[in-house]
């Protein structure tokens, strides 16, 4: 790909340049938590703005729309709320992920659902009232360091709390499982606000003793505060989203994928892991506490970042990716530390393999769109965007149709990481991302 020089905030130098600076995606000032958007957190979110302009330019003609890595399903949520789709594709390793985007997803009667919801806070309230509630067995299998992340008193109204959810029960056994996980996605984020972990942060530290001294959550309260505005958010989604888009989500691996027919999904909005989670956003680690007390057992929590892309890294540095630009940028990272080139490169050889993938499940005349950020490895910023493109072009048919560029305007996604993992240790990493659009030919 043709190197070009960047104005900030200007328009591309050469009317034939498709890579260019545009502030018209920063969406600065905009409101993010519309209809079921601000249901759950989830570490790198796409602004759902990004999303809905992506399809309404590029999904013009599309009716089967797929995230290979739907993440909290920020772009299926889109989807159900535009009237072209039929079908919507989400795929995520992550049970977590994979339980947000069904709930954010899935219409649930506002009458129903409200009285649902009073029915299992007075049942709370009961217990609660009943000093002597002990917590029936929610937590059948080991916990890993329950009482380090958690206060005695928030375990016990957690559990209680857990319980009544478990208990809810209504005769259409489709809906009560949907009523019981809108529940559950309330409670997992609870379970964050109310742990021993410092609030802000994706990665798991504990609060210091000083601050932990002065934290006693009132957990019932905050879990019935985020259920009332997670049902609030569902009776807008309710009226809006499209009947006649089914969502299917899919918990698979998009290196791998099972249960998409080839040539059938004529759009794809995405926002792949910025790299391998060693070093970037660990998604199995934000994910653990919620997952532990949704009865997920250690082994599953523990491997999520090991099976999301990068995780391994690979042997050396041999690989046949023709990608030009990466392997001017592995050398330079390999001349002052080889192990971190290795990391960088397993992400890569990973995406590879998602690439065959996408290649086999778009239609011609697909449009691709990626939102990704070029992170800095030893002080180098890896042009993943410039990767993409070449991977993709290497093997197939793509016209790159555009590259734009935008200021990240929140936080949120981490600006701040920590890559040695020593509390403290912050360097700056993405303030930017860059949004590509690949066409099919
Ligand atoms: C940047 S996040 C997506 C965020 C999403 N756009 C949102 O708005 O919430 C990337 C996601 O890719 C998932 N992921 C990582 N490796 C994967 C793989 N091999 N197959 C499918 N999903 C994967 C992660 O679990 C994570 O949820």
């Amino acid at each position: 790909m043709q190197l070009i020089s960047l104005q900030k905030n200007g328009a591309a130098l050469e009317s034939h340049e498709v890579k260019f600076w545009d502030t018209s995606w920063d969406f600065k000032t905009a409101y993010t938590k519309y209809s079921n958007h601000g249901l759950h957190t989830y570490p790198a979110m796409m602004i759902p703005q990004i999303a809905r302009r992506l399809i309404e330019t590029y999904g013009k003609h599309a009716t089967v729309i797929l995230d290979p890595f739907m993440g909290s399903g920020t772009a299926l949520l889109e989807a159900k709320l535009h009237p072209n789709f039929k079908k919507a594709y989400g795929i995520d390793i992550n049970p977590l992920a994979l339980l947000i985007s069904k709930v954010k997803t899935t219409p649930i009667n506002p009458k129903l659902l409200w009285k649902e919801y009073h029915q299992l806070i007075n049942r709370c309230v009961e217990d609660r009232k009943s000093a002597n509630f002990k917590g029936k067995s929610v937590l059948t299998h080991s916990f890993i360091n329950l009482d380090f992340w958690f206060k005695p008193e928030v375990t016990q109204d957690l559990v209680m709390i857990k319980n009544n959810i478990d208990l809810v029960t209504i005769p259409d056994k489709k809906t009560e499982q949907d009523v019981k996980d809108f529940f559950l996605v309330a409670f997992s984020e609870v379970v964050r606000d109310v742990s021993n972990t410092r609030n802000r942060e994706y990665k798991l530290y504990r609060m210091s003793e000083e601050i932990l001294k002065k934290h006693n959550p009132n957990t019932l309260q905050v879990f019935r505060d985020k259920l009332k505005s997670n049902a609030e958010q569902m009776e807008e989604y309710f009226k809006e989203q499209n009947n006649m888009c089914e969502v299917r989500i899919l918990a698979e691996d998009s290196r791998a994928i099972k249960s998409i027919p080839n040539s059938s999904v004529d759009l794809i909005v995405t926002s792949p892991p910025y790299g391998d989670s060693g070093t970037t956003v660990a998604y199995g680690q934000f994910s653990r506490l919620g997952l532990q007390w949704l009865g997920y057992d250690k082994d599953t929590v523990l491997s999520i970042d090991r099976v999301s892309l990068g995780g391994i890294p690979t042997i050396d540095l041999t690989n046949d990716l023709r990608s030009p630009t990466l392997k001017k940028t592995l050398a330079i990272i390999a001349e002052q530390d080889p192990k971190r080139a290795r990391d960088v490169l397993s992400f890569y050889v990973d995406f590879d393999k998602c690439i065959k993938e996408l290649h086999r499940v778009t239609k011609e005349g697909a449009f691709l769109c990626f939102v990704v950020g070029n992170r800095t490895v030893k002080g180098v910023q890896i042009p993943t965007d410039e990767i993409i493109v070449e991977l993709f072009q290497a093997k197939n048919h793509y016209r790159h149709v555009n590259t734009f560029i935008r200021n990240i305007p929140y936080k949120r996604m981490p600006k701040l990481n920590s890559p040695t993992n020593i509390t403290g240790n912050h360097a700056v990493t993405m303030n930017e991302e860059w949004i590509i659009i690949l066409e099919k030919q």
